[in-house]
């Protein structure tokens, strides 16, 4: 009903890591995508800092904008020029800043001679601040009746199931629901948007076989080679299960675990499918996870953190997981969940690794002369890096021919002698997105057009602690295996699992053995 109206983006957090990395880049994509299109924008960069020295950090933060490839060199330099001009600088500290914040915007809509459609904010600060912050924007910066608030928050969203509910309900004072989008930057990676879509457009090839009686296994990875160097702070509360599994990993696993709602453009449904997957997770044992931590760790706590000479952590920078879904449909496949950092590589992916059925035998397609077996049959999204670069979706060739929506994915480019799980790519049907997109801004685009599907609702968080929590509690006082870190000695973290037990296949070798200071 308003055909013009004007939003109002506020960055909080706008001299910060994250707002540099991403967050400027993707309000900028989203301007570039909307602009033109009916509403008119302003952004507000929000921080601690002065007036002066904050415009100063966080033009710096703006530094690197990027235009599409395709766009000619003069048009991307007016455009950033445009983009800039609609970005102004507020310290936000009292109430009374963030009173003065909400009339600028009001004299802006005014003087624009528009309607104010609504306003974002987007909180990229430290989850301590949220609360206040969360009480200054409900007192002094709703919009006016009509137009809509909407609040980005970024996790950690909690520490454990009790803290997780704490903040909870604190934000629940100042916000509706529907008003809150927790952001899982996971979820707007392309390949895990996949995830999906792909299940719905191949619905009739996949609805016999994506179930126990034919999948072997789940296999959900995220590895990196980068260690928490710089980070120690941060981490030594978290910890690789609370900053990783707990969240991305999980969230991969209910959208390859979850039933598939009639309409998957229905956000209600989808986030509706995904608690029922969240409340079907088999409650995990001690045996049910492996943990371990590089090396160099302790001693990169103890120089950051000033901690004494003998200080060894107890934090987990690697672990391995096996988890059950107790569902008609997923009952006794395994799900494997592994995440690490200082790792011998650098690669996501969610793999769904399928059984060999007899017949095969009898099929010369699907048999593979050269080790006399069935051939391997298996999908994988890949989410980017290692071999493939980018993101990908492949599909055995023996597996079955997929639709793929012609808009968005294509059809990837041969490249011999790669392998990927020890078959060349010629064995898969492979595709790549048409245009690869960071998924920040992914999801910047997904909260201007009010999709909810992709964020984390209140609901489907506390279900998700209720899970993790007491196997966090149970390794509280664990010993994690060490393990060198870097490119070698990777297979010392391999393992393996028999039941509900996951165990580490070698033995910690003795010089890694931890020391007496434990
Ligand atoms: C973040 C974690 O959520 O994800 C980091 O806090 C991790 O520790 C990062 O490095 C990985 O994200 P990406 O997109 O680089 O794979």
């Amino acid at each position: 009903h308003k055909l013009q109206g004007h939003v109002s983006i506020i960055l909080l957090g706008a001299t910060g890591d994250l707002a540099k990395k991403y967050l400027w880049q993707g309000l900028f994509q989203l301007y570039l995508d909307e602009a033109g299109k009916g509403h008119s924008f302003s952004f507000h960069g929000a921080a601690l800092t002065a007036p002066k020295q904050g415009q100063e950090l966080m033009a710096k933060a703006q530094e690197s904008l990027s235009c599409p490839k395709d766009m000619a060199a003069g048009d991307c330099a007016e455009l950033k020029n445009q983009f800039l001009q609609l970005s102004q600088y507020h310290q936000l500290k009292t109430p009374e800043d963030y009173q003065a914040l909400s009339r600028d915007i009001e004299a802006q809509v005014q003087h624009e001679g528009l309607w104010e459609a609504g306003r974002i904010f987007y909180f990229s600060v430290p989850p301590f601040a949220y609360t206040d912050i969360a009480r200054n924007i409900n007192s002094s910066c709703r919009p006016g009746p009509g137009a809509w608030l909407r609040v980005v928050l970024e996790k950690p969203f909690g520490h454990d199931y009790l803290s997780a509910q704490q903040l909870a309900t604190e934000l629940g004072n100042f916000f509706q629901e529907e008003e809150m989008y927790r952001i899982d930057h996971y979820l707007g990676k392309q390949a895990v948007a996949q995830i999906l879509s792909f299940r719905d457009q191949n619905r009739q090839a996949l609805e016999g076989v994506w179930n126990r009686h034919h999948v072997e296994r789940v296999e959900i990875i995220m590895k990196e080679t980068v260690d928490a160097a710089g980070r120690t702070g941060f981490y030594e509360e978290y910890g690789v299960i609370r900053d990783i599994l707990q969240n991305h990993l999980t969230e991969i696993l209910t959208l390859v675990a979850m039933e598939l709602p009639r309409n998957i453009s229905d956000s209600t449904a989808v986030l509706q499918q995904k608690l029922q997957a969240f409340q079907a997770l088999r409650v995990l044992q001690r045996g049910s996870a492996v943990v371990g931590q590089y090396q160099a760790y302790s001693e990169q706590v103890r120089t950051e953190q000033q901690k004494p000479d003998g200080f060894r952590s107890l934090t987990p920078t690697f672990a391995g997981i096996l988890v059950h879904v107790d569902s008609l449909r997923w009952e006794g496949v395994p799900f494997i969940l592994m995440s690490g950092k200082a790792m011998d590589e650098r690669v996501g992916y969610v793999r769904i690794l399928f059984k060999n059925r007899a017949y095969c035998a009898q099929n010369e397609k699907h048999w593979d002369p050269v080790q006399s077996q069935c051939l391997p049959r298996q999908i994988i999204f890949y989410i980017g890096h290692g071999e493939l670069g980018g993101p990908a979706m492949l599909v055995s060739r023996s597996l079955f021919k997929p639709s793929v929506s012609p808009q968005s994915w294509k059809e990837m480019e041969a490249r011999p002698g790669l392998r990927l799980f020890g078959r060349p790519l010629s064995d898969y049907y492979a595709y790549s997105p048409v245009q690869e997109q960071d998924a920040y801004s992914v999801l910047l685009s997904h909260i201007f057009h009010c999709q909810k599907g992709s964020f984390i609702t209140t609901e489907n968080l506390l279900a998700s602690w209720v899970f993790w929590t007491p196997l966090l509690d149970s390794l509280a006082h664990e010993v994690p295996r060490l393990y060198p870190g870097g490119a070698e000695n990777g297979h010392l973290l391999d393992f393996e699992f028999s039941g509900s037990q996951l165990s580490f296949s070698q033995p910690q070798p003795e010089q890694l053995v931890p020391g007496p200071g434990i």
